[in-house]
């Protein structure tokens, strides 16, 4: 035990970490350890990753200090930042930089920092296609973690940017699956055109994650894209009606109409599905599949993850 790597996991009781935790856990003798950061160790998901055999430490993004601590003697992190938390850019920048601040004072080998496209070195704000929102951002959610690589390069702490792609689990939990149109055909709507959207299920990012730390300071300095598959709507709707055996037809609205739908966070999506619509080219290269696979050979297709996963998918 005390010769194994320590990796200190912020969100280990979410989508990402977690993934990233249940990957260390399972592989016994790969040489690591999952050091799990909550807010609350006394939780029920926190539980159960001390359960499973991680170390629970108790830390809040908000606050640096404990960050300091429970990184301390730890050879890697996992960073990430939790926008649909409270929707505020600002907050994540700063959150990224107390995380990145906090690796290089306790003297992380390795850091990976599970980050997004800056979309304003495409579309600069003066770029009237897609509505400037809070102020400076077009796509909030990604411009502030694209803008936190710097404080990872500023803080000169060894880091691997992992660009992440749509979690395939947003069908489940995020709203994102089919819903009945006026005429109650099933539907899957997305301002996509007829481009393709890399897609990822979540647990794999939690496993090219581990990947890169086994692989030791090769990826360090680099940005790795993972993604599972890259499909049209159509596509995605195509292998949903096969895997649920209902016809879900492909609702491409325009990123306009996304924009007025009016639940929290629409705009801000709207603007996104648009960015990887109309740069769609460089999206999906920056997230190659073979890459992805090399690095994370059990890397699951969408028509895998369905047959794992239909079932979970609520049909309105
Ligand atoms: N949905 C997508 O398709 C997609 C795609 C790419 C990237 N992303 C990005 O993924 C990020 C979220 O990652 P995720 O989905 O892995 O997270 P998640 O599942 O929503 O939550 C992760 C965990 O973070 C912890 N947490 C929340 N606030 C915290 C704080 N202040 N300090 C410490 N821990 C905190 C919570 O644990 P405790 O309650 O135990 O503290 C929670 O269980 C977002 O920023 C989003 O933009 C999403």
């Amino acid at each position: 035990m005390a010769d194994r790597r320590v990796v200190a996991v912020v969100g280990a009781t979410g989508a990402q970490g977690g993934g990233l935790v249940r990957a260390i856990l399972a592989d016994a003798g790969g040489g690591f350890t999952a050091r799990a950061l909550t807010r609350d160790p006394s939780s029920d998901k926190a539980r159960a990753l001390a359960d499973a055999g991680a170390e629970v430490v108790a830390a809040d993004v908000d606050d640096q200090a404990s960050l300091a601590r429970a990184f301390a003697g730890a050879d890697a992190a996992f960073c990430v930042t939790f926008f649909w938390d409270h929707f505020s850019p600002e907050k994540e920048l700063a959150n990224a930089t107390a995380l990145a601040r906090a690796a290089k004072a306790a003297g992380v080998s390795h850091v990976i920092w599970s980050t997004l496209e800056d979309t304003r070195r495409w579309m600069p704000l003066d770029d009237d296609r897609m509505p400037t929102l809070m102020g400076k951002y077009k796509v909030p959610h990604f411009d502030a973690k694209g803008e936190a690589n710097q404080a990872f390069v500023d803080a000169g702490v060894p880091t691997t940017f992992l660009l992440t792609s749509f979690f395939w689990e947003n069908f489940i939990f995020f709203g994102s699956g089919p819903a009945p149109g006026p005429d109650g055909t099933l539907a899957l709507t997305m301002p996509m055109g007829d481009q393709k959207l890399p897609g990822i299920a979540v647990d794999d990012i939690g496993r090219s994650a581990y990947a890169i730390f086994k692989a030791g300071p090769r990826y360090v300095g680099q940005t790795v894209g993972v993604a599972g598959d890259h499909l049209t709507g159509q596509e995605m709707a195509a292998a949903m009606s096969r895997a649920l055996g209902r016809t879900i037809a492909y609702n491409a609205v325009e990123p306009a109409v996304f924009r007025t739908f009016g639940f929290p966070g629409a705009e801000d999506l709207g603007n996104m599905f648009q960015f990887k619509r109309d740069f769609n080219a460089q999206f999906c290269a920056a997230r190659d599949l073979q890459k992805a696979r090399a690095l994370h050979p059990g890397m699951l297709t969408f028509d895998q993850w369905l047959a794992a996963n239909a079932g979970r998918i609520p049909i309105g």
